[in-house]
């Protein structure tokens, strides 16, 4: 744990500079707008340790892989979003001496991130060796009315002295991954160009050759008053800028606004990219600092208003779970379907910003209920595009006939992750994909996907399970050999209960997907059918048969599934038995003693009971909860929120705050010491779906909204907001009862509890004691 950051209901704040938290920092305090973003270094120079970041969404590289040992069906390569060229710099000489907070004596300073209106500030006093002091502040934010512009406001004021002030305002495309395989450089450049009042610099991704252009302009004020200075102009092959000299007396204050265009060819057309950035830049520029903060300040409203979640009496968990919202808000906006959600977004270089099936058992939920149901459809999308090269993937393990695997990690549909035991057996990941569609549907009505987009993908995948089950004449049941599940502190085992639950439960929906589809667009079915050469009765009475006859592992003692074949042989121990000092275990324990354990990192059998609650009393439901909980060490973020939830479930409110906690303050608190390497994008999801789904208790039942509130006791309320079938639904949970606005839409009836109610258009609900 490293709590060094202040306490605020709607502001991250950072007081006093220690430059052992700046990476941290960095981390915390990134800005992003689903087209870019960028980890929260300094504008002026640093030579302190720092990770530059800066992010163009869907601008990566195939990094060449490392591995020990080649196994055939590995991926060539291992794709990574760039660290892209830097256009926040601005280099700030006091007197001649180079301003550079390694290096002077700092005080008063203060960083902030303002999630309300997705403004990153900070402010200091600076003391130069020549004791030159000035007041500096900076702000900055990405545009998300216009995602290709970034602006920062950049002021210094004289505290002490009469002198100089320079101000360099460059591009610097000489900038590398720390994550790069083989130490090279991804980035060369085509185009560099620096004129007065700007400059531009165009660079193309090796391999692949993504274009990007990024664009800057600025305008100089002293005292409100614009200055024209005729700036030195640099022009180097990597690096572009302008520097602008002016005098200034004590007491006086200079601004620097900068506005930068960022560009890419996703979006552009390669010859004309560095037109269209001088145009874009151009426009920021002439709309001027203020009108562009205000649109965007406007625009963070209109998204907190649909996915803002209060939280009455704890300032920590509101600061927490409204930095948990912002993030995901800030990562993915839901307009390019060509786009997904890395698990550290655009704070940092892990995970190498590629897809993983954190989007869908994680994200999805917290998409659905607060944004419009277009931008889950488009991450659905993304799916659906890549169905072809599922296909290839799976074909390449030696299935056929339309066997649909996806990967594990991706960035455009073909397999990046390298190590067998979860290339090839962490297949689970596919049943995510097939569950999102289904979750989808329940949650939007848009039953119509699944004719346009959906059975295809599920036919894929339901083909695949069906090829990868062998039928054991041992045991009469279809079994599933050599996975690795959720929890990869196990692999290579044999009947993962819920690999094999998701699986059964693929090709039961994707025959109700095809009922549904036959019934209600036959024509689109029949083309369906050819498209996919489905023999349908051939086809299907495989997968009844497999659905008659899967084995689940079943502990006949306890009357607990069991994880996988096998797992009762093991030594029973539980979390409170490991000496805290040696975990996580994964950085003390060889793997081999891992895999020996009985340890699980993350939620597994729980995972699955989390997305088919409906099959399972209450029982079942607390016998395998008391069994799991103590056995996970959820040295995985992603496993807390589930485990959460299902706690809320069985009514022990007490654990299902405490987990609610470790996931809600992971980053903020960085309770693994690791902030430094990026933000947990993905499970912040989980961390609102322990809230909404945990707390609130909030289900679709039968297609409708099912509300099962719980209020933690540190808590005096808390409300949510929940997109529903064309409904916004706004709750508030209290110790007095439940209060239910109907927002939005037409009338909508939501059971509460066991009761069901009718609240009319724009009226409201309230219910003491629920
Ligand atoms: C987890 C996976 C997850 C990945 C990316 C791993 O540590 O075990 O379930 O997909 O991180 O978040």
């Amino acid at each position: 744990m490293n709590e060094y950051l202040k306490h605020d209901e709607w502001c991250i704040i950072e007081e006093g500079f220690n430059p052992e938290n700046h990476q941290s920092s960095e981390s915390i305090f990134s800005l992003g707008n689903g087209n870019m973003g960028q980890r929260a270094m300094f504008e002026e120079a640093y030579s302190g340790k720092t990770l530059q970041g800066t992010y163009i969404a869907g601008v990566y590289y195939p990094d060449k892989t490392r591995v020990g040992w080649w196994k055939n069906g590995y991926p060539e390569y291992f794709a990574k979003v760039l660290n892209a060229p830097n256009w926040i710099g601005i280099d700030v000489k006091i007197n001649g001496e180079m301003l550079d907070l390694a290096k002077c004596k700092l005080s008063e300073f203060v960083r902030t991130l303002n999630m309300k209106e997705g403004v990153l500030k900070r402010s200091f006093i600076a003391t130069m060796s020549n004791g030159n002091q000035v007041k500096v502040e900076g702000k900055r934010f990405l545009s998300i009315v216009t995602s290709e512009v970034g602006v920062i406001r950049y002021s210094v004021t004289a505290l002490n002295f009469d002198g100089k002030i320079s101000f360099n305002s460059y591009i610097d495309a000489d900038v590398k991954n720390e994550d790069s395989n083989y130490d090279e450089k991804f980035w060369d450049v085509l185009n560099a160009k620096s004129i007065t009042g700007e400059a531009y610099i165009t660079a193309r991704t090796k391999k692949l050759d993504f274009h990007v252009c990024m664009g800057m302009k600025y305008d100089l004020y002293k005292d409100d008053k614009k200055q024209t200075v005729v700036p030195s102009l640099i022009e180097e092959e990597k690096y572009v800028s302008n520097t602008v000299v002016v005098d200034i007396c004590q007491g006086e204050e200079v601004v620097i606004y900068k506005y930068a265009s960022v560009l890419s060819s996703l979006n552009h057309s390669k010859t004309e990219i560095m037109n269209d950035a001088e145009k874009v830049v151009s426009e920021a520029h002439q709309k001027g600092y203020d009108s562009l903060l205000n649109e965007h300040v406007a625009a963070w409203a209109d998204k907190w208003a649909n996915s803002d979640i209060t939280i009455e009496g704890d300032v920590a968990a509101q600061q927490a779970i409204r930095f948990n919202i912002f993030q995901l808000n800030q990562t993915y906006t839901g307009e390019d379907e060509r786009l997904n959600i890395g698990p550290k977004g655009f704070t940092g270089e892990k995970y190498g910003g590629s897809t993983y099936w954190d989007t869908e058992a994680y994200c999805v939920p917290f998409y659905l209920s607060t944004s419009r149901p277009e931008v889950t459809r488009n991450l659905l999308v993304y799916r659906h595009k890549q169905l072809q090269k599922a296909i290839e993937n799976a074909e390449k393990l030696g299935f056929n006939s339309g066997a649909a695997l996806y990967p594990m990690v991706t960035m455009n549909g073909e397999e990046c992750h390298n190590e067998w035991e979860i290339t090839f057996e962490e297949i689970h990941r596919n049943g995510a994909i097939a569950f999102a569609i289904y979750n989808y549907i329940r949650h939007t009505d848009d039953k119509a996907y699944l004719a346009e987009y959906g059975l295809d993908v599920l036919v894929g995948i339901s083909r695949f399970w069906s090829q990868r089950v062998t039928y054991s004449t041992a045991k009469k049941k279809y079994v599933m050999l050599g996975v690795t599940g959720p929890n990869e502190y196990e692999n290579n085992v044999n009947n993962n209960w819920y690999t094999n639950t998701i699986a059964c439960w693929c090709m039961s929906y994707t025959q109700e997907a095809f009922k549904y589809v036959k019934e209600s667009n036959p024509v689109r079915y029949e083309e369906i059918m050819k498209n996919l050469n489905f023999d349908f009765d051939q086809e299907t009475s495989r997968w009844n048969d497999i659905l008659e006859n899967m084995h689940f592992p079943m502990d006949e003692e306890t009357g607990v599934f069991m994880q996988q074949d096998g797992f009762m042989d093991k030594e029973q121990l539980t979390a409170s038995d490991l000496d805290p000092q040696f975990r996580p275990i994964n950085q003390f324990w060889s793997w081999d003693r891992i895999l020996r354990s009985c340890f699980i990192k993350q939620a597994d059998v729980l995972q699955g009971i989390y997305l088919f609650e409906e099959n399972y009393d209450m029982e079942t439901i607390k016998k395998n909860y008391n069994f799991y909980e103590p056995r996970t060490l959820h040295e995985s973020s992603l496993s807390p929120c589930i485990h959460s939830i299902l706690a809320s479930k069985i009514g022990d409110i007490d654990s299902a705050y405490e987990m609610y906690l470790r996931t809600s303050r992971l980053d903020l608190d960085d309770y693994n010491r690791e902030a430094h390497e990026g933000l947990h994008i993905t499970s912040m999801a989980g961390t609102w779906m322990s809230i909404v789904e945990g707390f609130g208790g909030m289900r679709v039942v039968n297609g409708q909204l099912s509300l099962k509130p719980l209020i933690p006791e540190k808590w005096k309320s808390y409300s949510f907001k929940v997109r529903f079938r064309g409904n916004l639904v706004n709750v508030r949970v209290s110790e007095e009862g439940v209060g239910v606005i109907n927002e939005e839409g037409e009338d909508i009836s939501i059971f509460i509890v066991d009761d069901e109610y009718v609240i009319e258009k724009s009226s409201s609900l309230v219910i003491e004691h629920a």
